[in-house]
């Protein structure tokens, strides 16, 4: 694992460009007020990249202490140079959230330099195995499991012992496409099987900590949110055909799923706990249908069933 120092001041990188110009963080635009984490430490898992590196930006533009966490070195190096030209709090650490050994270091190192991670966001994940089923290869197959689900299990028991003693913590897991409905077109057993698992595990952890009303625990679906990759790509092929995407309309901004993770895991989201709130929905901007929801099993992942 790698150690970096918060910045005290704003630098620009040697070719003096700004990194990652596709993602310019929006100012706070939170109808509950303004969320502030000061004084939080945030651990947020897939911040070198896309939903992952928004997210880590605005726990950080709320004042919290964040450190991100992934495997590639050159994409949490970029995320946390962005946050530095905007003199935002952000360390990374290269780790493999596969692997217990390296999940337990990673909390070691955290809780030696900035203090018990208080705010967990396991964005960590990502599509894979996309074949017809007969065609996937069950090591591919497996890691698809592994960086979805083993991952955000690996992270939860690592946080929650120090959550438990401080009878606080926020935990946001990170569901995706296939996890409530079946995906029709798309190949996708790997990942809409490891995303229903996510839900499931937040909804059971959920019920497992609910004696400490400090602690909660909640899922966000960040909708389709291209990488810029994926936009670089998409753009010669609207180019290519002179047609927009058939996907463009439903394509979010990472900013979108990043300010839904600030909400859950800002006090104004307090009263839900256990509950998968989508991007693709704004009721949670209305502080009503937030206590009216809270009053009521309606986001939980629960059978449906028609009552006798
Ligand atoms: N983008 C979408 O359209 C969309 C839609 C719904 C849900 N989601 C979910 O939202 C989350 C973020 O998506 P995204 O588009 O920002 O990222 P992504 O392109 O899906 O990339 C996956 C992220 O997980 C990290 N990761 C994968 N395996 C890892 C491992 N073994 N150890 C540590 N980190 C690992 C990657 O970092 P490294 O490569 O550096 O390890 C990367 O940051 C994911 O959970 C994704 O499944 C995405």
């Amino acid at each position: 694992m790698s150690e970096q120092e918060y910045p005290d001041e704003a630098t620009e990188r040697e070719d003096g460009s700004s990194c990652a110009t596709w993602l310019e963080p929006r100012p706070q635009r939170n109808p509950h007020g303004t969320a502030d984490l000061s004084g939080k430490v945030a651990l947020v898992t897939g911040g070198g990249w896309n939903i992952g590196r928004a997210v880590a930006l605005k726990l950080a533009q709320a004042g919290a202490r964040v450190v991100i966490s992934s495997r590639n070195r050159t994409n949490l190096e970029e995320t946390v140079a962005f946050a530095r030209e905007r003199r935002l709090r952000v360390r990374h650490l290269v780790c493999d959230l596969t692997i217990p050994s390296e999940v337990d270091r990673l909390f070691e190192d955290i809780e030696r330099n900035e203090g018990r991670v208080e705010v967990l966001a396991c964005l960590a994940g990502g599509f894979g195995a996309g074949q017809p089923l007969p065609e996937t290869n069950p090591k591919e197959w497996l890691d698809v499991l592994l960086r979805n689900f083993y991952s955000t299990y690996l992270c939860c028991r690592a946080a929650l012992p120090g959550m438990l003693a401080g009878k606080k913590g926020d935990i946001l897991t990170c569901a995706g496409g296939g996890a409530f409905f079946p995906m029709v077109g798309v190949h996708a057993t790997a990942y809409a099987s490891a995303k229903a698992a996510v839900c499931r595990f937040t909804d059971q952890l959920y019920a497992e900590v609910l004696d400490v009303p400090g602690i909660r625990v909640n899922c966000m679906e960040p909708g389709l949110t291209w990488s810029p990759k994926d936009l670089e790509r998409i753009k010669a092929e609207e180019e290519a055909t002179g047609q927009p995407h058939p996907l463009r309309e439903r394509n979010h901004d990472p900013e979108d799923g990043a300010e839904l993770a600030l909400f859950l895991l800002s006090p104004a989201a307090r009263p839900l706990n256990g509950r998968i709130l989508s991007v693709d929905e704004d009721w949670w901007q209305d502080p009503e249908r937030v206590a009216y929801v809270a009053r009521t099993d309606l986001y939980r992942l629960r059978r449906t069933f028609e009552a006798e």
